[in-house]
């Protein structure tokens, strides 16, 4: 079965592949009835915004209909149904699941069970393929993706969007410069496959010290929820901002990305910056899911 659960599964063909689909799916001109009588069911064990109603507005724009559980509280789970259970049923649903569940791995584990394709909306601190593949739709949009500076800030512990990213840029002969707060740097497994894949990361205390340099500014959330209590995340809270100051003598054609939601990070001086890419970002969200919903489903 077609499941995408990890951008590491992925090669940069298959990447170049679903980035120009979805270059397909933006023009307008696609089929409309593509995916009539497809049903797409998303399990959202945690929040989301944009992941949830992209994948939706991407089923309903060709001409499928989604089918959902919002919450653990909602579902079956509270009275003591597994994941496994609850995938094995909902495979029985719908054409497609996809799932957002709070533990790294969830949508691996689910894939075993599943008769239909699972694609993974977020597993904990592990993987967020959808989102990365919408963060290269995004930068390819105005640049080649070989060989770019790419600046890394925030929580690159907890925060899955970085780690996915970070892998399919190792594809693409692109160098990280990494800025966290003490104790949210990238995990050390995850910094030794980089390397091992040939990826240049530099590590910086300062994203002052290297912003002239970025051709794409990646800007993440601390991931609140990750942290195991309030007095290590009230540490790092408010430990960076991106400020209209800090990017007076940037490269021109640099781009400001955020997975969004934000949190503070980046002040809202930035938004009418030709930088600030973000809005836009998410807005690709579309067409990208759409290009996966066609793939695993059609
Ligand atoms: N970027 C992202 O995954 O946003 P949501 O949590 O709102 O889906």
């Amino acid at each position: 079965t077609n499941h995408i659960i990890s951008i590491r599964d992925y090669t940069r063909r298959d990447i170049d592949y679903l980035l120009e689909r979805a270059g397909e799916f933006d023009t307008r001109t696609y089929d409309r009835h593509a995916l009539e009588e497809k049903l797409l069911a998303l399990l959202f064990f945690e929040p989301s915004t944009r992941t949830r109603m992209s994948f939706e507005t991407a089923m309903a724009r060709l001409g499928g209909k989604s089918i959902s559980v919002d919450s653990v509280e909602a579902s079956s789970i509270v009275k003591g149904e597994t994941l496994a259970d609850t995938i094995r049923v909902v495979s029985g649903y719908a054409d497609a699941i996809v799932l957002r569940h709070p533990k790294e791995g969830a949508a691996r584990l689910a894939s075993e069970f599943a008769t239909v394709p699972v694609i993974n909306a977020g597993d904990g601190a592990g993987q967020h393929p959808s989102q990365t593949l919408l963060d290269l739709y995004t930068i390819r949009q105005s640049m080649p993706i070989d060989g770019i500076n790419v600046g890394m800030l925030g929580d690159l512990r907890y925060g899955r969007t970085a780690h996915s990213l970070a892998y399919a840029l190792s594809l693409y002969g692109a160098t990280i410069h990494t800025i966290a707060p003490g104790g949210l740097e990238l995990p050390a497994n995850i910094l030794h496959e980089l390397r091992e894949r040939g990826m240049e990361v530099i590590q910086h205390d300062d994203v002052s010290d290297i912003v002239a340099e970025l051709d794409v500014l990646y800007v993440t959330r601390i991931q609140r929820e990750r942290f195991p209590d309030s007095a290590s995340y009230y540490n790092v809270a408010s430990s960076y901002r991106i400020t209209p100051d800090l990017l007076e003598d940037v490269q021109e054609h640099l781009m400001v990305l955020h997975p969004l939601p934000r949190a503070g990070e980046i002040d809202s001086g930035v938004d009418g910056l030709p930088y600030a890419r973000y809005f836009e970002q998410s807005r690709n969200g579309v067409p990208v899911r759409m290009a996966l919903l066609h793939e695993v489903m059609k």
